[in-house]
């Protein structure tokens, strides 16, 4: 297929966005509106109170991003009044039903205008309250499914997910490998949540400890039907939804790896944020990660986002041609161009040693190889003997002085506390031996063999040339 395929399907064509302030969708706005400035209107769904504050957020937390550079160097002044007449944000929200925007004539316009909706809104975090994971991953997406059913001219709803190994579909009541019961009932876990919740209001529970409980929640649900964590159980979730709805628009459900930082486009190591995995990179940095966790030879599936938003455009393309209701994508990394544990640790090693992170005096911060821990066994032990006895030491020291060094004491707990949480929710991760079958990925990518404009084709990256020049610079800045 043509690059000029491509360009010509966008050209006119409308299209809402909802996730807009997050990371993916921006790249996917400035790609869309660089490569087709012919795109008739893009709908953006914000979170926010009125239309003035959907404004303000477009603004401050969109357009005027680095991000937008490569278009403002193009447009000059020009880029506002071409923005405008292109971008209209809208105030909503998607765990409400018609995502939540009470402005109906904008309602009726969107409804009549739209072409495609690509539903990008999620909350990511790991261990979210259930409530909300619920509200957002699951509900949220069916009510996406229910808003694209309404608009007169839709072609297709993209739903960015993500993904177990096989590229294929989750059926509804499907539980994964290692459940403790063998059907997933999406009333009952409704009902679960509010039973829930209206248990601990009637017990005047805090805010905290609602949000506390309602995290455990989520975990224990997610563990009992198989999922490492409630992100990705109510991922899975949404997912079901929509093929239960899934009737009249067709559906392409995407599913990133871990995306990082922009490979090319609009520039490389572009990422905002510090980033799942990014994390551990700015704890080692900082001196703050003495040792490492998993697997050397476990393989870390990480895509760059515009090589996510490359392939969302090619599907779209190719699917509109397609008699098939569904098509699945697995964009990563982990079977065409893998990258193991090992490696990743090495890089960030050589990195931080040629490049150190800064204390807050300015002066450069040397950072070890760090102690490796293979298995999660090893690691409780490593706290154990390393950390606890000096825990123990300062609750004892305390209980002489009178409390006298509480605050010391609370905060090594706390930090020991959140070193084994973040071990246990990135356990999945670390430990990781699969690949994602990408077969319908790779078909997607002989359409359009060679293109640069829609490149994402991960054996192209050169890993260490990427995270060394690529990405590790971007997570610095
Ligand atoms: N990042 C990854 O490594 C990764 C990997 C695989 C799949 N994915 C999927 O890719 C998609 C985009 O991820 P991302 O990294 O761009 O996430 P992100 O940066 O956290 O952005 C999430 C976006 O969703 C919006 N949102 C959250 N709750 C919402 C609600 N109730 N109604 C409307 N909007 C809501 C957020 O708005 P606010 O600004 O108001 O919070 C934000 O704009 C998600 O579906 C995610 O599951 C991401």
């Amino acid at each position: 297929m043509e690059e000029s395929k491509i360009l010509q399907y966008f050209e006119g064509k409308t299209i809402l966005i909802t996730g807009a302030t997050g990371f993916l969708a921006k790249i996917f706005l400035e790609k869309i509106l660089r490569v087709q400035p012919e795109i008739k209107k893009l709908f953006l769904l914000i979170r926010a109170v009125d239309k003035r504050s959907a404004e303000q957020r477009l603004h401050e937390e969109v357009l005027n991003t680095e991000l937008f550079g490569v278009l403002e160097e193009k447009y000059g002044a020009d880029l506002i009044p071409f923005l405008l007449s292109k971008v209209i944000p809208v105030c909503g929200d998607v765990s409400y039903e018609n995502l939540g925007n009470y402005d109906s004539k904008l309602r009726d316009e969107m409804w009549q205008e739209v072409d495609i909706i690509v539903n990008s809104a999620a909350t990511t975090k790991f261990d979210e309250r259930y409530d909300v994971a619920m509200g957002i991953n699951a509900l949220g997406a069916m009510h996406v499914q229910k808003f694209a059913r309404n608009c007169s001219k839709i072609e297709m709803f993209v739903h960015v997910s993500t993904g177990l190994i096989p590229e294929k579909p989750f059926h509804m009541g499907e539980t994964l490998d290692g459940a403790k019961i063998s059907y997933l009932d999406i009333d009952t876990e409704k009902r679960i949540v509010e039973e829930r919740l209206r248990g601990l209001e009637a017990q005047n529970a805090t805010e905290l400890e609602i949000a506390s409980a309602m995290r455990n929640l989520g975990t224990d649900r997610a563990k009992l039907h198989g999922w490492p964590n409630t992100y990705v159980f109510t991922k899975a979730i949404g997912e079901m939804l929509l093929e239960k709805l899934e009737e009249n628009v067709k559906l392409i459900i995407v599913r990133p790896t871990i995306i990082t930082s922009t490979y090319k486009e609009p520039f490389s190591g572009w990422t905002e944020g510090i980033r799942t995995l990014d994390s551990i990179f700015v704890a080692y940095g900082k001196g703050k990660l003495k040792f490492f966790v998993g697997d050397p030879n476990s393989t870390l599936d990480m895509i760059p986002g515009d090589m996510v938003v490359n392939s969302m455009l090619v599907a779209m393309v190719v699917h509109t041609n397609q008699p098939s209701h569904r098509l699945i994508y697995h964009i990563g990394s982990s079977l065409r161009n893998p990258l193991k544990y090992e490696d990743m640790r090495w890089l960030m090693y050589n990195y931080l040693t040629e490049n150190p992170l800064l204390d807050t005096g300015g002066k450069p911060i040397k950072v070890e190889k760090g102690k490796i821990l293979e298995t999660m066994a090893s690691f409780h032990r490593y706290i154990a003997i390393r950390y606890l006895p000096f825990v123990q030491m300062l609750k004892l020291v305390n209980m002489i002085l009178c409390n006298h060094f509480r605050n010391l004491h609370a905060n090594a707990r706390r930090r020991i506390d959140y070193s084994i949480r973040l071990a246990e929710l990135y356990k999945p991760y670390l430990f990781f031996h699969g690949t994602f079958d990408d077969t319908t990925t790779e078909n997607l990518r002989t359409t359009i063999r060679g293109s640069e404009v829609f490149n994402f084709d991960p054996k192209c990256i050169q890993w260490d040339e990427y995270f060394m020049n690529t990405h590790f610079p971007g997570i610095t800045k």
